[in-house]
């Protein structure tokens, strides 16, 4: 049924009752919203009609807001038309001839936050929420909730609700302002909400309209004192060019100094602007897309049925195995962790009980359920309980010999239909799986560390793996409260693979004398957590060497082998593990530049290029005059398109099953800012075209001294980039073309 309202009337009372109805969560659809306008107008006519109740259809909310989707589309114009709704809830809703009660059962958020406001009062079971989250789509509030909120509980509290995005449980609701009535139990709700609008009606309550109400806000000076004061918030908290924050502080400000006339005025101006930025076009495709990785072409639709992973044996206790140990015992499934000896078991054990327990330490957790999660841990130094096993999980070293041995010992003690995974970060699966026969049930865990709190699991499958097998996997991600991205079989697998150039594009700047710490802050404002030297001692120096390796061997026609990450090494620079890397790391694990410290190694490693380069160092010279005058921007562009161009390539080749899983991938496993969108969302606000033209320059750039390959866009964005089409759409609108990439 399209998304509509209902109503029915209580001849008796004269009440009325409007059901918002949208499943799950009756989000406001322009469909919704114009049934909406239509029946108010309708009850506000009806003589039969004293009061008007407003509810939610169904179990779980009253409504949870505007329909997100429906953002895409207003951003690309193709949107459908939506009502005057501003004018429809000032007129119909809250200063109607009937009074108006919402009735609150779930989460009454966004939009839907904003409709109850319009009310004359609401009605709310104890375990509602309300809220307007917006900030969080990088939009504001669009139906008033800018001026009403402020009003119903005063500006300061109305700032943090909208900076921060949360919502307010029922009972403080009620006690700043924003409910009338808190109900213990559902069944009390309509009554409730009955009661208090039939007293509106007939004049024993007074009927509350926000938008007139001024006891809040306080005189124009207090206003202006108060939304300062948020201003500075946002310019603490705030990355730079994200506008729309202070852009609702301005909709809240002249609502307050000038009234609501004005401020709705002004919140509509604003709306309209912030809907077309780059920031909220991100924001909403990291939020849709989210949702979408666990729907996989061919598996999730193929009619299959995902199998419980009730029981999952996990080989190793170090940092991996006992992550994903505390992961699965959160969350109900049964644990039989395997170590090497009893020091070893024992070691892994304490690692899952102090997971865990760090949770009761914060109040996160009882004492109760810690128990009951160390309740469903088991371990062995033998296989003893693999055949309970579902699925395993190895987590040993990263050694192929190790890991096939494994393998080839687990096709023995398994049961022929349990699932076979491993937690490897750089190692094919096939070659994982080479000494068994059990290659159709192998696949790739990738867990992100730490596992037990990082969203991201990649799933790696191979040409082989049964389609059930992909699937249960998927449901066991989502068991654990991960979302699963499922990837194709290759070097670095998704996310390792488009970050290599990350890590290498920062080598080659600092060989050419850039900085290190200038790069680390830059790329740090664009966005990331961290820089890449920063994140380099985060993951081990010794690590860094490892993967690198790896790629330079792969993928040797774009890779660049600086010998800045072995020099680190061989000066016992080996990041944070011995709290020397780029940077110093002190008891508190808090980073102070190295400086001086590897001055010299930074100096040597330099000179490797310059040998290297010895035949062409003219144009060497040439270069490093260039990037030592690049600005931040260029900087970025180093960095960052790189590893765009290795993202368009692991598109191309199908690695993911959809662009905007990489774009999801990236934000969740390297911290990728959402409000960028990820990789491929951000060259596509970009444009193909632009991208292939930065990264061609650099290569032009490099060409000379036998580097332009690091930067040479690849033969898919190119072809996006001639076509006109954006790099999420490149492998359908190419068709044809793409075979032959
Ligand atoms: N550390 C990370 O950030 C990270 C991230 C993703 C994936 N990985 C991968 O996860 C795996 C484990 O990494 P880690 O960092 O937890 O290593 P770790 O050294 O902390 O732990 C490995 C554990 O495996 C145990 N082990 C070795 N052989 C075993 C066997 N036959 N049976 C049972 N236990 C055995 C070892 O005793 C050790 O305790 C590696 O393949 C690694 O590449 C690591």
């Amino acid at each position: 049924m399209a998304p509509s309202t209902y109503y029915s009337i209580d001849s008796q009372s004269g009440v009325a009752l409007l059901y918002l109805s949208n499943p799950p969560v009756n989000a406001l659809h322009p469909s919704l919203l114009s049934s909406f306008a239509e029946n108010m107008a309708l009850l506000q006519a009806d003589a039969s009609v004293k009061a008007i109740i407003i509810t939610g259809d169904g179990p779980s909310a009253f409504s949870a807001g505007f329909d997100i989707p429906q953002f895409v589309k207003t951003q690309s114009g193709s949107g459908a038309k939506l009502p005057d709704v501003n004018a429809m809830l000032t007129a119909l809703v809250e200063n109607g001839p009937k009074p108006t009660v919402a009735a609150i059962k779930g989460s009454a958020l966004g939009g839907g936050c904003e409709v109850a406001m319009a009310t004359n009062a609401r009605v709310a079971t104890a375990k509602s929420v309300l809220g307007l989250p917006e900030l969080q789509l990088g939009i504001i509030p669009g139906f008033g909730g800018t001026q009403r909120l402020p009003r119903l509980v005063g500006i300061q509290k109305a700032m943090e609700m909208m900076l921060t995005s949360k919502p307010l449980k029922a009972v403080e609701a009620k006690n700043r302002g924003l409910v009338d009535v808190v109900v213990a139990n559902d069944d009390d709700l309509l009554p409730a909400a009955k009661q208090l609008a039939l007293a509106m009606a007939n004049g024993t309550t007074p009927r509350t309209c926000a938008l007139s109400k001024t006891d809040k806000i306080g005189p124009p000076m207090a206003a202006r004192a108060m939304v300062q004061l948020g201003r500075m918030q946002v310019a603490k908290n705030t990355p730079p060019g994200m506008k729309h924050p202070s852009m609702c502080l301005d909709a809240i400000l002249v609502g307050a100094t000038e009234g609501p006339e004005a401020g709705i005025k002004k919140e509509a101006e604003v709306f309209a602007e912030v809907v077309q930025h780059d920031v909220s076009k991100s924001l909403v495709h990291v939020f849709l897309s989210q949702r979408l990785t666990s729907k996989i072409r061919g598996v999730t639709d193929s009619g299959l049925r995902p199998r419980p992973m009730k029981c999952v044996a996990i080989i190793g206790g170090g940092l991996m195995g006992s992550g994903i140990a505390t992961a699965c015992v959160l969350n109900g499934i049964d644990v039989v962790l395997k170590e090497v000896n009893q020091k070893f078991l024992e070691g892994g054990m304490q690692r899952v009980a102090a997971n865990l327990m760090s949770s009761v330490k914060k109040g996160r957790m009882t004492k109760e359920k810690y128990e009951q999660c160390m309740s469903r841990l088991k371990g062995t130094i033998t296989y003893e309980g693999f055949d309970r096993a579902d699925m395993v999980i190895e987590a040993a070293l990263e050694d192929i010999g190790l890991k096939q041995k494994i393998f080839a010992e687990l096709e023995q003690v398994c049961r022929k239909d349990c699932i076979l995974s491993t937690n490897t970060s750089t190692i094919d699966i096939n070659v994982v799986g080479a000494k068994t026969n059990a290659i159709n049930r192998i696949i790739g865990n990738h867990f992100f560390s730490p596992a037990h709190i990082m969203k991201l699991l990649e799933i790696i499958k191979t040409d082989s793996t049964d389609k059930q097998v992909i699937l249960d996997t998927i449901a066991f991600g989502k068991a654990i409260k991960k979302v699963p991205v499922v990837v194709g079989n290759c070097t670095g697998f998704a996310v390792n693979r488009v970050f290599f150039p990350y890590t290498m594009a920062a080598c080659l700047l600092v060989d050419l004398g850039v900085d290190p710490y200038r790069i680390d802050k830059v790329i740090k404002a664009f966005g990331m957590p961290m820089g890449p030297l920063r994140l380099a001692d985060l993951v081990g120096i010794e690590v860094g060497v490892h993967v690198g390796g790896q790629f330079v061997q792969n993928f040797s026609d774009r890779t660049y082998a600086s010998e800045l990450m072995h020099r680190m090494r061989d000066g016992d620079r080996l990041g944070e593990k011995n709290k020397k890397g780029f940077y110093n790391y002190d008891a508190k694990r808090r980073a102070t530049p190295a400086g001086r410290d590897v001055e010299a190694i930074l100096a040597a490693s330099g000179a490797a290029l310059d040998a290297k380069a010895a035949n062409t160092a003219a144009q060497l010279r040439q270069i490093k005059q260039k990037v030592r005058s690049f600005s931040d921007k260029d900087i970025v562009d180093f960095i960052m398109l790189p590893v765009v161009n290795e993202s368009s390539r692991v598109v191309a080749e199908g690695i993911v099953d959809k662009a905007s899983d990489l774009d999801i991938a990236s934000v969740l496993s390297m911290g990728f800012p959402p409000y960028r969108g990820g990789p491929i969302k951000m060259a596509d606000l970009r444009g193909a075209a632009s991208v292939r033209d930065r990264l061609a320059s650099f290569a032009a750039m490099f060409t000379p001294v036998g580097l332009g390959g690091f930067f040479e866009p690849c033969d898919y964005l190119q072809s996006c980039a001639r076509a006109g089409v954006t790099l999420a759409d490149g492998r359908s609108a190419l068709g044809t073309q793409m075979a032959r990439l």
